[in-house]
């Protein structure tokens, strides 16, 4: 099979989608119009959401936590686990009456979620108040979507099986003007046996450097300090492009441009990580020493079963190869407890993959059964109270293995780069070190998005205390 040219969305369909949001504005003039906006999920998710409000602010709408008061709200949905579905039925059912009161507040529902026809249908059954429905490969549309939304009093719905081509130029509103968050790649090739994510996001499309590189420039002109790299799979990055690109060399690239002083990534998968990446974190003197490399399971067998294309051994030849190269590293992980099939000594090799490798976190997630993957066609699913059970001796052991990293922190000295206030106080600020930890100490505004030196003097499983030196 030929490779296929990832291309962009036209400058003409763009052009278009700004012509209604000009419209939208129009409409809007002389009126304070408020909206709601609801993300679940991942950062790529919540990048979306940037863009969502990009355009919306370009509309006069104004942002708003209160539903009460708001003209649009919007849910932008994540379906990775059952639980991040249930939420938003019940967000829907709740606006039910709102609806009823103020019959001309339209309630939009896009994201992940609508790229399953079967939650549309429910959708359209359940929850008639819902007036538009869009997927994930055609948000660009959005204004379009609305401004007929606005126009008529029929519910609009458009989700596009196929994925699309990448919509560069959108207005985006960013949520965190020093952290920024950059997708690199849309979709996922690997098909993990357990994961919706390669349907409901399509195959794996990179936007071209240049484009990535001229938003990073942008940023660092515009005060953001650090840049979060996104994809499914980062690692994958360029495979899709013509020209000879991959992660490691866009590391490179990005490593470059003035004004960003820190660089970060996710997601990436074992079976891609190459040794030029590594060498990227090594040498790139931006790009933090922390790497998130979902290891999924610890048994081998059930490693296999989920499609991940390495074996417990292999990950830990590379966690060994990244800690020999990357001196002070951060390592993060995925664990999914309750795998179909998972026995007792599945977990058990789990259990020992986490004391081995001696991850600083691991994010655990109990396994969801998703419609459509093969995982979920399983007769030998685990019981939720085994599942459970798992679950919290897992997170037992890696509690205690964070706390016993975290303490080997007293008294070093580290550079934080300072976010703001810490929550609920008037003099703590917070920050993050470049491995990624949490850093709390008294200071003042004037520190904000600068980095300091910092001495750490207490420590918490979850996060550090320090003074400033
Ligand atoms: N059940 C539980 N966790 C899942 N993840 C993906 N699919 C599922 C599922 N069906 C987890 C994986 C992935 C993270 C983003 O979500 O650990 O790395
Ligand atoms: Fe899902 Fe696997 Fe792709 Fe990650 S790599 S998004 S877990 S299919």
């Amino acid at each position: 099979m030929g490779k296929r040219e990832t291309v962009c969305i036209s400058n003409e369909e763009i052009l278009e989608q700004k012509a209604f949001i000009n419209l939208i504005k129009e409409l809007n003039v002389g009126k304070t119009k408020k909206y709601v906006l609801n993300t679940f999920g991942c950062q790529m998710n919540e990048n979306d959401s940037e863009r969502l409000a990009g355009m919306l602010s370009e509309m006069s709408y104004i942002e708003s936590k209160d539903n009460e008061e708001a003209e649009l709200i919007i849910f932008n949905t994540c379906c990775v686990r059952e639980n991040a579905e249930l939420k938003v039925y019940g967000h829907l059912g709740s606006l039910k009456k709102l609806k009823e009161q103020k019959p001309n507040l339209i309630i939009a529902v896009c994201g992940c979620m609508m790229q399953q026809s079967e939650v549309v249908e429910h959708i359209k059954k359940k929850f008639r108040h819902v007036d538009l429905i869009f997927g994930t490969h055609n948000m660009y549309k959005f204004p379009e979507l609305l401004y007929n939304s606005l126009n008529s009093d029929k519910n609009i719905i458009e989700i596009w099986e196929e994925e699309g081509s990448i919509a560069e130029g959108m207005p985006i509103e960013r949520n965190n003007s020093l952290k920024s968050l950059v997708t690199v790649m849309y979709g996922c090739n690997n098909f993990c046996s357990y994961c919706i994510v390669p349907y409901v996001r399509g195959r794996e499309r990179s936007r071209s450097t240049s484009e990535i590189v001229n938003e990073v420039k942008m940023l660092g002109q515009h005060n953001s300090k650090e840049v979060l790299l996104l994809g499914q799979n980062v690692n994958s990055y360029g495979k899709d492009l013509n020209n000879v690109s991959d992660f490691a060399k866009l590391l490179n690239e990005v490593d470059k441009i003035e004004g960003i002083e820190r660089i970060r990534f996710m997601t990436s998968h074992p079976k891609d990580l190459s040794e030029d990446l590594i060498y990227a974190i090594r040498d790139c003197k931006k790009v933090c020493e922390h790497l998130h490399l979902p290891i999924q399971s610890g048994s081998t067998r059930i490693l296999g079963e989920m499609n991940r294309k390495y074996t417990k051994e292999h990950y830990i030849s590379l966690i060994d190869k990244v800690r020999l190269n990357v001196k002070g590293i951060s390592l993060t992980t995925d664990i999914i407890v309750g795998f179909p099939g998972e026995t007792d000594e599945d977990f058990e090799e789990t259990i020992d993959i986490l004391e081995k490798v001696r991850f600083d976190s691991a994010y655990t997630f109990l396994y969801s059964k998703r419609t459509g993957t093969p995982a979920a066609k399983r007769e030998d699913q685990v019981s939720e109270e085994v599942k459970k059970k798992r679950f919290e001796k897992l997170i037992i052991v890696q509690n205690k293995i964070s706390r016993e990293i975290n303490d080997e922190l007293f008294g070093m000295e580290f550079e934080v780069l300072v976010e703001g206030l810490s929550k609920n106080s008037t003099s703590t600020y917070t920050g993050r070190t470049r491995t990624n930890k949490i850093v709390n100490f008294i200071g003042n505004e004037d520190l904000i998005g600068k980095l300091i030196n910092i001495r750490i003097e207490k420590i918490q499983t979850w996060s550090l205390e320090g003074k400033i030196i």
